[in-house]
């Protein structure tokens, strides 16, 4: 028999640089996972998340990133605000969903966690941590793993991993992703809890299977043959053996994989706020800026008393806000400067961007369906079958700079651009 002890750990996946393409030009200046949703870094709203749960001591990130200055900074300032062991652990490719945690299983299981939280690093959620350890623990077997899952629409669903479930047990029975023709509308979420047996004998068993394999192909068709997908070579042959439960949440969730899914999980952020922190949000106030709904100010930023901000808008650190400027659904990157009276909606403005006095820039938001109540929004194509831009947010890359009364809409600006023309439906090369 193990020695159970409650000291638990969580493992956040955060891919390298081929990854996150869809989410260009922002990823081409910073790891998508260190891009700020809702003023913090996406996973920094998993870090937080895992800071607030006692049994959590260790949070150990997986990717294949070069470790940057910019990483080693952002795990020195969690380190420090949340008091918890972070550690990036490297991958030497692309090794999988699962690869990374095989691979790194002599670190993950040290000092003998009683289980370990896996996350996608793209997923945007309230992440209800202590919910979804104490119903882990209230299932048995030692080599069991808790999926978390979420209501999508039938259409939706086919986008994402979907679960059928024994409501009596809460037992996985079916595991398919993203099936091509309608399994279930309950969703992966993307967040898993995992206890140590997955790791040693499950795990070990399907990359023994892939050794063996590759020793028979050569190489395969992988340069990594250490790959492991965890959705399709775990999680599918695991549903069925009565060893993986489905726990389901209401809380919000989306995943970001487009600069237009950035936008819609900013807007769900700031909603968490006004519940869980509302001191964070932008207070009304009769000596402006107009604030209308949520909105977040980084405390460096400077904003003229006659802008009007909001909803779901962030301005990071040091941006400036001229006089009559409007800004809705949005997020503006530190260093940026709006000057008077220009207009941005559903856009992301980059680091350092300027955009001219009486300049409108302008997207079109994706939003989850309105009359579908499990509706997500499906981060996906940028382009339509014709090769067109589908109408979307409009994203300024770093250093862009509009010229005044300019009008771009639903366009890509790639970074350090001079715009001095209208532009629409265009990627700015
Ligand atoms: P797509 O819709 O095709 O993007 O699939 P998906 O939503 O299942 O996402 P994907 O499998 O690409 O990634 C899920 C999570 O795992 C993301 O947070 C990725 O950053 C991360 N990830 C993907 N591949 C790897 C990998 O090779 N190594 C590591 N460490 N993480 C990975």
């Amino acid at each position: 028999m193990r020695i159970q002890n409650n000291m638990w750990k969580a493992v956040i996946l955060i891919g390298g640089p081929d990854k996150g393409t869809r989410f260009r030009p922002l990823s081409l200046d910073v790891p998508k996972p260190i891009f700020p949703v809702a003023g913090i870094p996406m996973i920094q709203h998993h870090i937080e998340a895992c800071s607030k749960v006692p049994e959590i001591k260790e949070v150990n990130l997986i990717g294949f990133f070069h470790y940057t200055e910019m990483l080693k900074s952002f795990i020195t300032m969690a380190k420090q605000k949340y008091s918890l062991s972070i550690k990036y652990l490297s991958e030497y490719g692309p090794l999988g969903t699962a690869g990374g945690l095989y691979h790194f299983r002599d670190q993950i299981l040290s000092g003998t966690p009683e289980a370990f939280f896996v996350f996608n690093s793209d997923v945007c959620c309230n992440f209800p941590l202590s919910d979804i350890l104490h119903f882990h623990q209230s299932k048995n077997g030692d080599n069991r793993i808790t999926i978390v899952a979420t209501e999508a629409t039938h259409s939706e669903s086919m986008s994402y991993g979907c679960l059928v479930e024994d409501e009596n047990t809460n037992e996985a029975t079916h595991y398919v992703e993203k099936p091509e023709t309608f399994v279930s509308s309950l969703i992966n979420c993307g967040v898993y809890v995992f206890t140590p047996d997955v790791l040693r004998c499950y795990m070990a068993e399907v990359f023994r299977q892939h050794q063996e394999e590759s020793l028979e192909m050569g190489m395969g068709d992988s340069n990594f043959p250490d790959a492991i997908k965890l959705e399709t070579e775990i999680l599918a042959g695991y549903a069925g053996s009565g060893k993986m439960f489905v726990y389901k949440t209401k809380e919000i969730w989306g995943q970001i994989k487009s600069a237009a899914s950035a936008i819609h999980a900013n807007k769900l952020y700031l909603s968490v706020y006004r519940r869980t922190k509302p001191e964070v949000l932008a207070k009304k106030n009769p000596d402006g800026p107009i604030i209308r709904g949520d909105v977040f100010i980084h405390e460096s930023a400077s904003v003229d008393p006659t802008a009007v901000l909001g909803p779901n808008v962030t301005l990071g650190e040091n941006v400036e806000i001229g006089a009559g400027v409007r800004v809705s659904n949005s997020i503006v990157l530190s260093g940026a400067k709006l000057n008077d009276h220009c207009c941005v909606l559903n856009t992301i403005i980059g680091w350092k961007c300027k955009v001219g006095e009486w300049s409108r820039v302008e997207g079109t938001a994706q939003q989850p369906d309105p009359n579908a109540p499990y509706s997500k929004i499906i981060s996906g194509q940028l382009f339509n079958e014709d090769g067109r831009l589908i109408p979307s947010i409009t994203v300024l890359g770093r250093e862009v700079d509009v010229a005044p009364e300019i009008i771009i809409l639903n366009s890509i600006v790639l970074p350090n651009k001079n715009i001095h023309a209208n532009s629409k439906n265009q990627i700015i090369l």
